[in-house]
Parts: structure tokens; sequence; C-alpha cells
């Protein structure tokens, strides 16, 4: 699952693992990839990501096997993390001249051991990979829709949510002639939905009604304990299950999975 959207701020990350950690929480195995070299990711999931630590980096652009750069999230053993350190920001220029840039993601991911068919692997494989993008669209975000099966594009419920959408999603097309066939956008999820103003739930009815299904019934609100958890090394999910944001993440989660256990 590549959760993409080149802006910042939408609530990539935070989507990425609440919803990593939700799914955790129910038993499923996750991995998370960051991909974004401000490592946010790798910091609420509470895993190191200083200069020199193992990383996405060194999988990205050395070739090192995944499994070596992978580490387990302190608070919930189901959920793996490969961290992102500030390295990974060189990358999107040194491997413009690496050959089959935009496939170096892809093979890392699936030559990880946990990565293939239920039928291969059983028990042991990973239910869920997520990939946590950077807000540009560039040879990073490129490797993501190359390596992916499903994209989900948090979109932000306010004015300019919309802006850049289609450019967005002329980049998918394009990935899916050229370079990876399987990509689809299956998931899109409204975030920081502040209930209070109109034009919050007017920018979540027109993504509805432009998006239908692919849109999930839940919507995240806007909640302090979300933007909170990050500061104490945490998801929502472990800082304040019971808090709106965490129960809402919750149950998109559990819409994920529905989604996933459809033939
Ligand atoms: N539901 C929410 N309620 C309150 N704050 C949120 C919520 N979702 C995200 N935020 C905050 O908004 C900011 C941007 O979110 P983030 O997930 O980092 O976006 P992105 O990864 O797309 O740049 C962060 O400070 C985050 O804590
Ligand atoms: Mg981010």
């Amino acid at each position: 699952m590549v959760v993409a959207n080149q802006k910042g701020g939408v609530g990539k990350t935070t989507s990425t693992v609440n919803l990593a950690a939700a799914l955790a929480q129910l038993g499923q195995r996750v991995l998370v990839v960051d991909l974004d070299p401000q490592g946010n990711a790798s910091t609420a999931l509470g895993v190191e990501h200083r200069r020199g630590v193992p990383s996405t980096y060194d999988a990205l652009v050395d070739g090192q096997p995944l499994a070596e750069v992978v580490t387990v999230c302190p608070d919930l053993p189901n959920l793996s993390v490969v961290p992102a350190t500030i390295d990974l920001a060189g990358a999107e220029i040194e491997l413009v001249s690496v050959v089959a840039r935009e496939g170096r993601l892809r093979r890392a991911i699936h030559g990880h051991p946990q990565v293939g068919s239920a039928d291969a692997l059983g028990e042991d494989r990973f239910d869920y990979v997520f990939i946590d993008c950077p807000p540009s669209l560039g040879l990073l975000t490129l490797n993501a829709l190359v390596a992916g099966e499903e994209m989900m594009i948090p979109i932000q419920t306010e004015y300019y949510a919309l802006e850049g959408l289609s450019q967005l999603l002329e980049t998918v097309d394009m990935v899916r002639a050229h370079l990876n066939p399987d990509l689809s956008v299956s998931t899109i999820l409204l975030t920081m939905v502040d209930a209070r103003t109109r034009l919050s739930a007017g920018v979540a009815d027109e993504v509805r009604q432009h998006f239908g299904d692919q849109v999930l019934k839940t919507a995240i609100p806007r909640s302090v304990r979300v933007s909170e958890a990050p500061s104490y090394a945490q998801t929502v999910m472990t800082y304040d299950p019971g808090s709106p944001g965490a129960l809402s993440y919750f149950e998109a989660a559990r819409e994920i999975a529905m989604k996933g256990a459809r033939p």
C-alpha cells in the first residue's frame, strides 16, 4: 500500500503509522517502509533513525537486503519498520545514474523473505506493507508506485485539497502504462475533518462524489491527541486508544482489512 500525495501536511505519515499500528493490533503482520528523508514515520513508530542506522537508503541505493535493515516497533511486536535517515535526501539524485532506478524499491521489498503469496509463505508473511512517501513526485515516490499494488491517497479536507490531485493521478496512469500495470488507487482517506466547518463537509462531499467507493466511509477527524502522539514516539493507537482519532483509524483499518478480504 503506497501512501502518496505530493502535497505536504495532508496526513500521509499520520495515516500510515496509525493504520499500520491498528492492523497490527488486529493481529496482522505489518511492515512500514519509511521513504521520506524526514523520517517522521520512524519517529512516530519509536525506532531510531539517526545517521548511521541501517535504513531505507541502504536498501535502495546500496542494494542491501531489506531483511537486514528492518527493525521492530517497540510497542507492537507485529509491526516491523524500515527507518529513514536523512541520507535518503541524497537518494533522489544518486539514483538518477543507477540502472533500473525506478525498480529498486520493488526489488528490495519483493526480495524480503516474508513478502509474497500466502500459499508460498504461509503464516509467516507480512499481511500488509505500507510505504510512506515524501511530499513530491520524484524518484523516491516513483519507486514506491512501481513497488506497490495499491495506493492510498490521504486528502485533507480543506480548500486546496483537490489541487494537484490531477497531476498525481496522471503520474499513476503513466506508471500503470509503462512500469507497473498492477497499481490501483484502491483507497482514498479523508483526513483532519473538522465537523464544525461547512467547508470541511463540502470538500468531503466533493471527494466522495468524484471518487465514490474508493473513499473509505470512515473519515479521520482533526484531534489534538493524534498530533501529540509522535512527540512521545508513539502512534495515537497506543498513546490514547480511546480518543476519537484512534477510534477512527481503528475503524478505517477494519474497512481496509474487509476490502482486502474480498475475493
Ligand atoms: N487527524 C489529525 N488531527 C490533528 N492533527 C493531525 C491529524 N492528522 C495529521 N495531523 C497533523 O498534521 C501535520 C501533518 O500530518 P502528516 O501526517 O505529517 O502529513 P504528511 O505526511 O502528509 O506531510 C502533523 O503535524 C500531524 O500531527
Ligand atoms: Mg510525511
